[in-house]
């Protein structure tokens, strides 16, 4: 059967895919269909061989008419096409960096001026170095206090990959393949489990920093985070403040704010009067820790700390909800 001639008086590809469907519903198609319903089990066989030879040559004469416009239309086109015509009224505006890579390159290039290597991570990350040889090995509570993203796939220690949920594995990354003394900060995404509010999204990202030396001290840490804060948020007289805290992987531990650099720890809508704002967790790393870098943790000593790049772009920008950085609404991020 040809259908040619019921498509090549056809002007558009939606009238021939209207026509295609009103023929696959009338005529010989339509007859074949009926009889289909009524026939035995051989007939429906044959009937039904017949019905698919028929669809086919209806396709493809459909699928011939659009080709032949479409190779029409492209001819059209490229006649048309003016490259060196422009236009303020079609003129497409210039793309910028994401906030938060800028507000992350920020940071990183604060951290170069003082000497720190710059390492990049897998997101996808083993057991190992996202958890065990971080002192939380599978049966330990800890691990629950970050709620991970399995995947499918094994490892070979033949335990799930997971999407890494904090930047703190490459301290072991890094620490096996560089000698002491280690000065490095990790940027990058991270991955948690979690119900998204105005401060929590389940990809977020988190820059760590791992110094390892002879002799390291909290007040070396205080300074490091002190400078690097004052820097990013311009406030000379900014102040940071330690509370108790626990990670596995630092003994002590603590979490760490920062004094509320938009009102000079006065109390504001930002810090929500209390004059300051949390920012991340820190503390001395674990002798553990220094072991599984293949170090010895009687000669070797180290502080790290790490935080949310997200968090500290809201404040810095003044952004409400965590959302809206990647929602894909291109209004926020051309900052209208
Ligand atoms: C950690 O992830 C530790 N690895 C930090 C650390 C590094 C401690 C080195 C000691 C030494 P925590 O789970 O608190 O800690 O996360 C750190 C920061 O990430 C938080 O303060 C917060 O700013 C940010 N954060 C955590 N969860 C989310 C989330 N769901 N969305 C956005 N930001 C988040």
């Amino acid at each position: 059967m040809d259908y040619s001639n019921y498509f090549s008086d056809l002007k558009t590809v939606s009238a021939c895919l209207e026509k295609r469907d009103e023929l696959g519903n009338t005529g010989r198609i339509r007859e074949i269909k009926d009889l289909i319903t009524l026939a035995n089990p051989e007939a429906k066989k044959l009937l039904g061989a017949e019905l698919n030879k028929l669809k086919k040559a209806l396709q493809q004469s459909c699928d011939e008419q659009i080709q032949a416009l479409q190779s029409h239309l492209e001819v059209d086109e490229v006649v048309d096409f003016d490259p060196t015509f422009h236009s303020n009224k079609y003129l497409t505006r210039q793309g910028s960096l994401h906030p938060i890579t800028i507000v992350m390159n920020e940071i990183v290039e604060i951290f170069q001026k003082i000497g720190f290597d710059v390492a990049d991570g897998p997101l996808v990350e083993t057991q190992w170095y996202n958890f065990t040889s971080l002192n939380q090995p599978s049966y330990h509570p800890a691990r629950a206090m970050q709620d991970t993203f399995y995947l499918d796939l094994k490892d070979e220690k033949k335990e799930n990959y997971v999407m890494r949920t904090q930047t703190s594995g490459m301290q072991i990354r890094y620490g096996e393949t560089h000698e002491p003394p280690i000065r490095v900060v990790v940027p990058g995404q991270v991955y948690r489990n979690e119900n998204i509010d105005a401060t929590h999204d389940i990809m977020f990202h988190q820059i760590e920093c791992l110094v390892v030396d002879r002799r390291v001290s909290i007040s070396q840490l205080k300074t490091v985070l002190q400078s690097l804060f004052a820097q990013l948020f311009e406030d000379k007289s900014l102040v940071i403040r330690f509370r108790p805290s626990y990670f596995p992987y630092t003994i002590p531990s603590m979490e760490y704010d920062i004094s509320c650099p938009f009102c000079h720890g006065k109390g504001c809508r930002v810090c929500k009067q209390t004059g300051w704002i949390e920012i991340g967790g820190a503390g001395l790393v674990h002798p553990g820790v220094i072991k599984n870098i293949n170090l010895n943790p009687d000669e070797w000593q180290g502080f790290a700390f790490g935080f949310g790049v997200d968090r500290v772009t809201q404040f810095k920008l003044g952004i409400s909800g965590i959302g809206q950085f990647f929602n894909g609404n291109l209004g926020f991020l051309r900052g209208q």
